[in-house]
């Protein structure tokens, strides 16, 4: 956006979003900001101090942006992102968003865009009829709404619902990079999965391909490449253990995802019943005895018997999402 500043998320070609409010150095904001650009959002906040000076170089930079943006106005903005696109002959957001609106909610005309009132009370209320929608509350529980991940929740559901984004498509012969991409849309813990050696060496590796197969009998399963170096090592060896790993052990899975041989100094680990490695303090660990293993294409599934495990309730897990590791953001 030209001529005025603004601190930005996310990739410029992502559709993008406007975020207007006094506020934009708060915390929540930027924690909100951080939100939409991990869902694929170009998210512009722009320095908006003096309001008679910044209003057309706003309308100016949203004409110049590559899509037509959202616009999520707060407080006061409200009032002027009113008088600012009413009427406008053509359209320039795809929609409209105003955040705990305060002001006077006289539109002066038509807003020929979707739009969202998010708040509560009766100045929300007046915003909410002016632009003829129900407002929304994200969550009641949250005293302020101002950049909470539940405000970042209802964004995403409304920006999806008037700016979808692009999908991609795989087709059987396609780019094998798009088949990943596409798997790695589905979100999932992160595990260390070990087990000894025929010289009873610890051996174990970063794994996010485990899940639960059957409550009874107790059966869960992890798929190893067929180019891991420890392949033949769990394929000879008649126990396993999956150490599902918590937010603050993502340095633990970079050092069992890199070459390394000793993967375990400077890790506490204990044993249990079989002798496999069991990561001290992880969020739950799994003993098993190796059950079954499926020869998979360019992988080896393998199946095991739980035969003892272990969980931590109160640790936040460690996610993999898209390439990156994630920690929880809704609760
Ligand atoms: C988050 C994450 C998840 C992974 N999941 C798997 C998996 O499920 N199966 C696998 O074979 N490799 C997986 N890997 C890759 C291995 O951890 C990595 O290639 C490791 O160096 C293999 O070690 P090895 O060759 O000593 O067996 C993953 C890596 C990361 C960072």
């Amino acid at each position: 956006m030209h001529e005025l500043d603004f601190q930005s998320w996310g990739r410029a070609d992502d559709p993008a979003v406007v975020i207007c409010t006094t506020e934009a150095d708060s915390a929540d904001w930027r924690a909100c900001a951080e939100v939409l650009a991990g869902a694929g959002r170009h998210v512009l906040m722009p320095a908006l101090t003096d309001a008679v000076d910044a209003l057309p170089r706003l309308r100016e930079g949203l004409v110049g942006l590559p899509s037509r943006p959202v616009l999520v106005a707060a407080g006061a903005w409200a009032s002027e992102a009113l008088k600012l696109f009413s009427d406008a002959q053509t359209p320039l957001l795809s929609g409209l968003v105003l955040v705990d609106p305060t002001g006077a909610a006289d539109a002066g005309g038509q807003i020929n865009t979707p739009s969202l009132v998010v708040g509560q009370g009766a100045e929300a209320a007046a915003f909410a009829q002016a632009l003829k929608v129900q407002p929304v509350s994200p969550n009641d529980a949250v005293a302020d709404l101002n950049g909470s991940d539940a405000l970042a929740a209802v964004l995403l559901g409304f920006l999806e619902r008037c700016a979808p984004r692009q999908a991609v498509h795989y087709e059987a012969g396609s780019d094998a990079r798009v088949l990943r991409d596409a798997m790695g849309c589905f979100a999932t813990g992160v595990t260390v999965v070990t087990t000894r050696d025929e010289n009873d060496q610890p051996i174990g590796l970063t794994a996010n391909s485990f899940t639960s197969v059957s409550l009874d009998p107790p059966l869960i399963l992890f798929c190893l490449a067929k180019a891991s170096a420890s392949l033949e090592r769990f394929r000879a060896a008649p126990h396993f253990a999956v150490n599902v790993l918590h937010i603050g052990q993502q340095p633990t899975s970079g050092v069992f995802a890199r070459p390394s041989s000793d993967r375990f100094q400077g890790v506490e680990w204990e044993t249990w019943d079989s002798g496999a490695p069991i990561l001290s303090n992880s969020l739950a660990s799994f003993e098993c005895d190796a059950d079954q293993v499926v020869d998979a294409g360019d992988h080896l599934v393998f199946i095991g018997r739980v035969t003892r495990a272990r969980f931590e309730p109160h640790r936040d897990p460690l996610l993999y999402f898209r390439g990156k590791y994630r920690r929880l953001h809704f609760s």
